[in-house]
């Protein structure tokens, strides 16, 4: 960015600088950025009020900034990020959080070849961490959902998505909704070694069926149709839903997610995990922001989605742990769809903080570029929120929520794997 001496100085809180490679995946192109992801060597970015207000050169730093009070630059904070990759930091767009308990029992019963649908529908699988969520504490389940989420933020996310559905009762799904908007809440208190992580909440009441409700299941979608989603608008941004042979119906699923549209909720659905169970179609025809899974959808399912501008989040997680094929992802690319990666983070299917293993599976296993999955893992990650327009890339007007990479080149990224290669992130306010 050529400075124009006639411009006053730009008001500026922080100033990074000594960037070695900003990855900027803007979506526009920026001046003195190459490359898909418009990376620019040797950068700089200025943030006011925690938004991002200048991106450049290092060596055009310079007297160019101002503080608040307009009397120079004294005040201003100045990092130096000595020569590091830096890229926006990971936005895990699905994730369920808020758990007790695990199943690593189910797990290695899964090696000796029970399946997962087998264990749901014996009445393990989901069914045995709601038992454990349920006699939980809230403190239990605040404390364990910390722990998770500055583990995903050590290895680079500074937002993620978080999932009720191990409640199942109107009094522990509501637990958990608050557990969820307190973790917002707490990020600036000294009680918790915590650094920002944006929470999205969203409620999965209809994740599966729980015991109480066993054969008589429409009571239970009325409960969550007529008491929970009421009760419940504004603890959630996004209502989900688990559309399966051994969870919800189509018909079920297009119900909870009809009422809860009308309410103000925005959409997501489990499509298509295990079976071709027409997920797909109903985010297509319900407009929901993001379908997840699809290891089944067909193409028509893609041509729909792609048509009414729903994200393909893809969880190569759940692959991993169930051993089935892992999401097809360049047919997805190819046919023009958003891709995002996410952890999917449960005990059953995916446990596992950590987003740059989901982009080393995508590079190796699902045929995604390195561009292709760091935009999958971030940009994309923010339109599976409906954030595109607030975070998931570094241009001027967004939030300035970075990870910081102990690496000068990114290419080293999905290469050097099995390591965490985040330094920090950092999260300007
Ligand atoms: O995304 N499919 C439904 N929900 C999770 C699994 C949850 C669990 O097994 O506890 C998933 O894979
Ligand atoms: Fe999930």
């Amino acid at each position: 960015m050529i400075l124009d001496p006639s411009r006053p100085p730009i008001k500026a809180s922080t100033v990074i600088r000594n960037i070695g490679q900003l990855v900027t995946i803007a979506q526009q192109p920026i001046a003195g950025a190459t490359g898909a992801l418009q990376v620019i060597s040797d950068a700089a970015i200025a943030v006011h009020e925690g938004v991002i207000v200048w991106i450049g050169s290092t060596d055009h730093v310079g007297p160019m900034f101002q503080n608040d009070a307009g009397t120079g630059s004294d005040g201003i904070t100045i990092v130096d990020a000595q020569g590091v990759v830096v890229t926006p930091g990971f936005v895990d767009s699905h994730t369920h959080l808020v758990f007790a308990g695990d199943r690593a029992e189910e797990f290695h019963l899964r090696r000796a070849g029970v399946s997962y649908g087998e264990l749901l529908a014996q009445g393990h699988g989901i069914l045995t961490t709601v038992n454990a969520t349920r006699n939980a504490d809230t403190e239990t389940l605040t404390e364990l959902a910390i722990a998770r989420l500055n583990s995903m933020r050590n290895y680079g996310a500074t937002t993620v998505e978080a999932k009720t559905g191990y409640g199942l009762d109107m009094i522990t799904e509501e637990a958990c909704l608050r557990i969820l908007n307190n973790l917002n809440a707490l990020e600036t208190s000294p009680a918790y070694e915590y650094s920002r992580v944006r929470v999205v909440p969203t409620f999965l009441g209809a994740h599966v069926v729980p015991p109480e409700y066993r054969g008589r299941r429409s009571a239970y979608v009325d409960l969550i149709v007529e008491e929970m989603l009421p009760s419940f608008v504004g603890l959630a941004r996004f209502c989900d839903v688990f559309c399966e042979r051994e969870a919800f119906t189509l018909d079920e699923c297009r119900r909870i997610l009809s009422r809860a549209k009308a309410l103000g909720y925005a959409l997501k659905i489990h499509a298509d995990q295990l079976s071709s169970s027409g997920g797909a179609k109903l985010a297509a025809e319900l407009g929901a922001t993001s379908a997840d899974h699809l290891d089944y959808a067909g193409d028509a399912d893609l041509d729909g989605l792609r048509e009414t501008g729903v994200v393909a989040t893809l969880l190569p997680g759940c692959s991993y742990t169930l051993r089935s094929p892992y999401p097809p992802a360049r047919r997805f690319i190819d046919r023009g769809l958003h891709v995002a990666l996410a952890t999917d983070f449960n005990p059953g299917t995916s446990y596992c903080e950590n987003m740059q293993m989901m982009l080393g599976l995508a590079m190796s296993l699902m045929g995604m570029s390195l561009e292709e999955a760091l935009q999958a893992a971030t940009i994309n990650g923010a339109r599976a929120l409906a954030l595109q327009d607030v975070i998931g890339s570094i241009e001027v007007g967004k939030r300035c929520e970075l990870a910081l990479w102990s690496i000068r080149d990114y290419h080293e990224i999905g290469y050097h794997f099995g390591v965490n290669l985040i330094q920090s992130v950092l999260v300007v306010s």
